[in-house]
This record gives C-alpha cells, sequence and structure tokens, in this order.
C-alpha cells in the first residue's frame, strides 16, 4: 500500500468522526435537558400544584426548599401576589402539600447536575 493511500484513509477516517461528533452532542444533550426538568411529586394537589406553579419557573425552585409550614404559607401567599393562580379553597390544602414534602427534617436535595459527573473529588476552585 502506498502511504499516500494510507493518509487518505486516515483522512476520510478523522471527516466521518467529525461528521459523526456533532450527532453525538445533541443526543447527549437532549436527555440532559429532558432529566433536569423534575416533576413535583405526586401527592393529592400535585396536578393543581403543577398548573398553579409552575407557570413562571420550573419545580426545582421549590424542590430544593425545606422550609417550615409558616414560610411556606409565607411563600405561596407571595406567589400568589406575583400572579400565581390559587384558587383560595386549595390554598391550606397546597401549603399543607408543600410543607408535607419540603419540610426541614427532609434529606437535602440533590441538585441534577447538566455537567458530565466527575468521578472523585470536586474541583477546587475556591
Ligand atoms: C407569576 C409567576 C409565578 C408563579 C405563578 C409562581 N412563582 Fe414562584 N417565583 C416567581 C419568581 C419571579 C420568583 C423569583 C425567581 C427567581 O429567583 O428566579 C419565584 C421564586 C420562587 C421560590 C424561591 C424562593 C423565593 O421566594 O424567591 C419558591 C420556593 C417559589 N417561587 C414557589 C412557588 C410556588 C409554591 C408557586 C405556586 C403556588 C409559585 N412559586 C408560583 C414567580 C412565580
Amino acid at each position: 500500500m502506498s502511504p499516500e493511500l494510507t493518509f487518505r484513509k486516515m483522512l476520510y477516517k478523522i471527516s466521518a468522526l467529525a461528521l459523526l461528533m456533532p450527532a453525538s452532542g445533541l443526543v447527549a444533550q437532549t436527555s440532559v435537558a429532558a432529566k433536569v426538568t423534575a416533576d413535583l411529586p405526586a401527592g393529592p394537589m400535585q396536578a393543581k400544584a403543577t398548573t398553579a406553579c409552575l407557570e413562571c419557573h420550573e419545580a426545582r425552585i421549590i424542590l430544593q426548599q425545606r422550609l417550615s409550614k409558616p414560610a411556606w404559607t409565607k411563600e405561596v401567599d407571595k406567589m400568589a401576589k406575583w400572579g400565581a393562580v390559587v384558587d383560595p379553597a386549595d390554598r391550606d390544602a397546597l401549603i399543607d402539600y408543600l410543607s408535607t414534602n419540603f419540610s426541614p427534617d427532609k434529606p437535602a436535595y440533590e441538585p441534577q447536575r447538566t455537567a458530565v459527573e466527575k468521578k472523585g473529588s470536586a474541583p477546587k476552585n475556591y
């Protein structure tokens, strides 16, 4: 085989790889996007909370909270003032739902990271 032919074969292989790479990147991105958009937990108020509370922001801002019942009461009333549509008949049940699922005695929220997880210790940026 002439050296030139080998070189051409290599070039062909490299360009084939270059063509494949953006496609695999796209697939990875789609699955990450699906993963970070979490749902509110199951429960009698899940559907109503989803409608009332995920209109302006995604669930994570709620999932990461660990608040007492009085704090959830303030939070829900604040969100209603900001425009959340909460039927007054549902207000107490919604506060119960949130303070049951996201109380201070629940384990800390584990944020979903969009970057590929690395083995070993976290990078030290501090
Ligand atoms: C009209 C839009 C809107 C609706 C509907 C809404 N929120 Fe919010 N919420 C906001 C905004 C704006 C912020 C502050 C955004 C930020 O910091 O990124 C926020 C922030 C939050 C926070 C973070 C703590 C804070 O006070 O900033 C929590 C918890 C929260 N919302 C819960 C809820 C719950 C529970 C509901 C449903 C009852 C709800 N939100 C509905 C607009 C809304």
